[in-house]
């Protein structure tokens, strides 16, 4: 099982946040969350038009919690689902060549930005990811994201290259960097 043990974090407005991992149970919040952030950023690959389903949701996250090498990690205030980060392998399967490297992905309602919450967050998913032992993580950003590259960069994330019109989004190509950090 990869669940991480339950966390007390307080944003700095003074918001108090418990880290966890998402659980099955968690799902009509987990929805829920989708449903809202899909209309906050174009940073994902949610859509205004992804309609995040009951069983789906319950499947990712049980098979997420099954594995040894995934994590699915939430930030709650009370009972809502505040923030995310997800660790996944490289290649989104076992490969024999890619067992030291993750890829993560994140998001945060837009309620609750700058509140120290991504940074986190990123070190909850950098401990996990160590324990799970990977060597490196990977991981793609939008370039117009100032936000996060500020932040990743920030963490310790190095730019290694650029996705050219990697999207296409209301009317414009968008390119995403590439982000690698060593965690050894
Ligand atoms: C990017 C994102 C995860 C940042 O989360 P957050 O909780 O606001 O981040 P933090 O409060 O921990 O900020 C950490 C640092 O990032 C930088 N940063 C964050 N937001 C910023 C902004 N709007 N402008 C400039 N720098 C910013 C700052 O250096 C900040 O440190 P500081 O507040 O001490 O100056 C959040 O904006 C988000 O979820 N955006 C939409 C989805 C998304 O872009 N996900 C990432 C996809 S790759």
């Amino acid at each position: 099982m990869s669940a991480i043990r339950p966390e007390k974090f307080t944003l700095k407005n003074g918001v108090p946040v418990i880290i966890r991992s998402v659980e099955v149970s968690d799902w009509a919040e987990q929805i829920q969350f989708r449903n809202t952030f899909k209309n906050e950023t174009i940073f994902t690959w949610h859509t205004p038009a992804t309609n995040p389903q009951e069983e789906e949701t319950k499947k990712f996250i049980a098979a997420t919690l099954a594995a040894p090498k995934e994590c699915f990690i939430g930030a709650f205030h009370e009972k809502k689902l505040i923030a995310q980060i997800g660790i996944h392998k490289l290649l989104g399967r076992d490969h024999p060549w890619t067992e030291h490297a993750a890829r993560f992905g994140m998001t945060v309602l837009k309620d609750y930005w700058r509140q120290g919450l991504g940074i986190k967050l990123l070190n909850v998913m950098q401990e996990e990811a160590r324990r799970m032992g990977y060597q490196v993580i990977h991981a793609e950003v939008r370039e117009a994201n100032k936000p996060a590259i500020e932040m990743y960069t920030k963490f310790g994330f190095e730019i290694t290259g650029t996705q050219k019109k990697v999207a296409f989004i209301n009317g414009r190509y968008h390119n995403d960097f590439l982000i690698f950090k060593e965690i050894n």
